[in-house]
């Protein structure tokens, strides 16, 4: 049976390779897309899922948003994916609307109906997840898995010297969900994903083909000339092939850091049984060649 997954996302260039990733795999089957305000506004992030999913004529899943804004900090995105969060290059516009229903809605309502079988994704910040936690925890609890893409453990961050960008931009939903998770969930942190560098090396096998949609990649992808970490598709290879990485229990009280020069930092507190584990290695050439074969 494919593995049903509602992915939360706020794209960004490599959220949109994620995306395209997850619609490429046939072992999965996308039950919604959620999109969280993070790299660029939710409006603009929301069109971005929709000319992805255009331009990968994926079975389009619907797109439901919601966080504007985090729980408490003003939004602050990111210019690291251009202006409109893909890279500038010209993804053509989608006609289609995302739905109105708002996201955390559909973050609560499915995994009643399909309990203990869909697996959350959540490659931004934890705004969404957050706020269906507080609404309904008891519906959260029903998926299966969740599978995060934030915090740094033993590595520096990408936004300050000590904090991972989606932990960064809402610390608070950051911390509010590693206090009051139940589910099995995973921490895909930069100590994983920052091992796993997409090389124009590698990315030159989308030069040599022709669709329009290589063209695109191409375009996004040359805007990093000395490579481009594949955080967010990382978190897609390991819903398919969790063999690709290791994981250790976490048998810490986990927390973000709310304010300060170390906003956003993922910290360890007294000894504490816990749902959660960190992904610590990864096979990362192994994890590039799926990425390719699997988009190309
Ligand atoms: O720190 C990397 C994460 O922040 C990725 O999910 C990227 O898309 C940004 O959201
Ligand atoms: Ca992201």
């Amino acid at each position: 049976m494919k593995k049903r997954v509602i992915i939360d996302t706020d794209p960004g260039i490599d959220d949109a390779l994620a995306l395209a990733l997850a619609i490429k795999s046939s072992e999965l089957m996308i039950k919604a897309i959620t999109i969280v305000a993070g790299n660029v506004v939710a409006e603009q992030g929301a069109r971005n899922a929709l000319r992805v999913f255009d331009a990968f004529a994926g079975n389009l899943p619907l797109v439901y948003k919601e966080a504007e804004q985090p729980l408490k900090k003003a939004l602050r995105t990111s210019l690291f994916h251009g202006e409109d969060g893909l890279g500038d290059c010209g993804w053509p516009i989608s006609s289609r609307q995302y739905e109105n229903q708002s996201a955390v809605d559909v973050m609560i309502e499915l995994p009643k109906k399909y309990p203990n079988e869909i697996t959350l994704i959540c490659l931004g910040p934890l705004t969404n997840l957050a706020l269906a936690l507080k609404k309904d925890c008891e519906a959260i609890a029903k998926y299966k898995e969740v599978f995060i893409m934030g915090g740094a453990v033993e590595v520096p961050g990408n936004i300050t010297p000590n904090a991972e960008f989606n932990f960064w931009v809402d610390p608070e939903a950051a911390s509010f969900v590693l206090n009051h998770i139940e589910n099995t969930t995973t921490i895909f942190g930069l100590d994983v994903t920052r091992k796993v560098l997409l090389t124009p090396d590698a990315w030159k096998v989308f030069e040599e083909r022709s669709e329009p949609v290589a063209e695109l990649i191409v375009r996004m992808l040359r805007r990093f000339p000395q490579g481009l970490f594949i955080n967010d598709p990382l978190v897609i290879l390991a819903s398919i092939f969790p063999g690709l990485l290791e994981y250790v229990e976490c048998k810490k009280k986990l927390d973000v850091v709310l304010d300060g020069q170390n906003r956003g930092k993922l910290i360890f507190g007294e000894p504490a049984n816990s749902s959660i584990k960190i992904a610590y290695k990864v096979k990362a050439k192994q994890a590039i060649d799926l990425f390719l074969e699997r988009i190309n």
